[in-house]
């Protein structure tokens, strides 16, 4: 799942892929599926390297959780994990956000302050939601990244930092391009390597492993006994596509694990507990009406959103969390799929 910009030399695997992922700063990742397997031998071979890594892949497949695996995997992890949120970052914050500023510099700037890139010295700075900042604000970014020095506002003298820059973004950056909502020369720089999560759809193998271990942590968090899924149950999460992936397998675990009855969830469970029932396929499988995969997804996808929206007198806010997404994800299935 690697694609490599420039040539690179591979270098040796921070570990060999495993049934479970088990790294230093709690990072856990669940999944033996072969993708799942590319994706571990892509974080061994890229950690070590300094090299800038673009990690894409829809929202709540983990592109979080493989940033903090790179981090911690690579000879900075014991320096600072910065995350910067570019969904929460409007133009007027960027530049005392990511850069700081001095005493004085505006009114209410009352004492020093360290910008991220500073804080992230020696270590690691991760700009998650790439995909979502506005074209001003990628030229400024696009100059910090490149000289990995800059003033702080009201500065007058030049600070240089040692940082590893990591990118996630839900979004398709190369379209994005293509469009002209996002810098060329931006994504190439943040592109030098690129990891690609796919959907829990894809890697439906990983279903079981990924069940176990977060009803392990529910039945500890909420002190349950919960033993796992009917034979009916877990046909219903074989079905499903996972628009919100294994963000929303965790939600239902989660909410299946207060709300069961027994110590084993049944089909009836996991539709009192998210209000949402999560249809199957097989009632009218359109996979058997040999329909292309992506319209069966699309179909899906439209069923279980628009039953969200409805359910929740389209308060995007409360679909978007029940179904385990992103708002700003919502928004634009919303608008792929013709809901609005
Ligand atoms: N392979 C995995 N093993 C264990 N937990 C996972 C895995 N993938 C995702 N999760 C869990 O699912 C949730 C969503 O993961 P994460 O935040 O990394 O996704 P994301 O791709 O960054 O999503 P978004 O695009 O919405 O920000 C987290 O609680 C994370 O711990
Ligand atoms: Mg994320």
């Amino acid at each position: 799942m690697i694609r490599r910009a420039s040539a690179q030399k591979d270098t040796v695997a921070a570990f060999q892929p495993g049934e479970k992922l088990q790294i230093k700063g709690q990072v856990n990742i669940i999944g033996n599926s072969p993708a799942m397997q590319g994706v571990y031998k892509d974080i061994g071979r890229v950690a070590d390297s300094n090299a800038t890594v673009l990690i894409q892949g829809e929202s709540g497949t983990g592109k979080d959780l493989v940033a903090r695996a790179i981090h911690f995997n690579s000879c900075r992890g014991n320096k600072p994990f910065i995350k910067v949120n570019c969904t929460n970052l409007p133009d007027s914050l960027l530049e005392s956000e990511l850069f700081g500023y001095e005493k004085g510099a505006f009114t209410g700037a009352g004492n020093q302050k360290k910008g991220k890139f500073e804080l992230a010295h020696q270590g690691t700075i991760f700009f998650d939601e790439i995909g979502e900042i506005s074209l001003s604000t990628q030229a400024k970014l696009l100059r910090a990244i490149q000289e990995k020095e800059f003033d702080r506002v009201g500065g007058t003298s030049t600070i240089k930092v040692d940082v590893r820059i990591l990118a996630a973004t839900n979004r398709k950056l190369e379209q994005s391009v293509k469009e002209g909502e996002f810098r060329g020369d931006l994504f190439f720089r943040l592109n030098v390597v690129n990891i690609y999560i796919p959907p829990l759809r894809e890697r439906k193998e990983d279903i079981e492993a990924l069940v176990a271990f977060f009803l392990a942590k529910y039945n500890n968090e909420f002190n349950r006994q919960v033993k796992g899924f009917s034979p009916e149950a877990t046909k219903l999460l074989m079905n499903y596509a996972w628009p919100g992936n294994v963000r929303e397998l965790e939600n239902l675990c989660e909410r299946a694990i207060i709300m069961a009855r027994g110590n084993i969830i049944v089909p009836e469970d996991l539709e009192l507990s998210s209000g949402n029932k999560i249809q199957s396929l097989s009632s009218s499988n359109p996979s058997e009406q040999n329909l292309p995969l992506k319209q069966i997804v699309a179909d899906v996808e439209r069923q279980v959103i628009l039953k969200a929206l409805e359910e929740n007198n389209w308060c995007r806010t409360t679909a978007a969390k029940v179904l385990g997404i992103n708002r700003r994800s919502l928004y634009s299935k919303i608008k792929e799929l013709g809901l609005e």
